[in-house]
């Protein structure tokens, strides 16, 4: 692995003699990432951006966590300093997270993280019970994307954003591991009022 980064950074200053000289001056990324931590579903190669171009938080299930200081203080940053104009929830099909939210329970640290999944299953029980195993087990994964698109997009620096008129684009996709595509679910917020004339007032 060393050998292989001594190679690629030889690479990179062979090709563009500035690069390290202007990343190490700032990054000006164009999107946050809220990934899963599968190794298959890496951000940078998949939507083909270049290193510097996405602020990147992952973690198993892409969870954004609205308990979580991980997830609040990404957030933060990325909208309020780094002014990023795109925020991705990215789920995927095939996701261990979710089939073990699906499939057991229990006290570890991993089954209590997975328990935000179980809560979104047990808010969608009767569509989800129709379901064969497979089709439970993707419909969850988007279920997920969707709740966690609605967990960023009612946190206070996203509606702060929106209300001082910052670019804010809040998009839901998921990835589909057997032919590496992205698929949009029809989750798009640019401004509090995308987002109420989806869910309606009521739903904050
Ligand atoms: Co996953």
């Amino acid at each position: 692995m060393l050998a292989a980064n001594k190679q690629w950074a030889n690479d990179i200053k062979e090709a563009d003699p500035q690069y390290f000289i202007r990343a190490a001056q700032e990054q000006k990324p164009e999107l946050l990432w809220v990934g899963c931590a599968d190794s298959r579903v890496g951000p940078d190669q998949l939507i083909g951006l270049p290193m510097g171009s996405i602020f990147v938080h992952r973690n198993i299930g892409n969870i954004f966590a609205t308990n979580d200081l991980n997830s609040l203080a990404v957030l933060e940053y990325a909208i309020d300093e780094l002014q990023v104009p795109n925020v991705m929830v990215c789920g995927h099909y095939g996701c261990g997270g979710v089939h073990a939210a699906l499939t057991h329970s229990g006290i570890q640290p991993v089954d209590l993280w997975l328990d935000q999944i179980r809560f979104i299953y047990q808010r969608h029980e009767p569509e989800l019970a129709r379901l064969n195993e497979q089709q439970r087990w993707d419909r969850l994964a988007e279920l997920n994307v969707e709740a966690q698109v609605h967990n960023i997009c009612r946190n206070t620096v996203v509606r702060e954003a929106w209300k001082r008129g910052q670019e804010v684009n809040v998009i839901g996709l998921i990835y589909d591991i057997h032919d590496g595509r992205l698929k949009q679910l029809g989750l798009e917020f640019r401004s509090q009022a995308e987002w109420q004339a989806r869910y309606g007032e009521g739903r904050q």
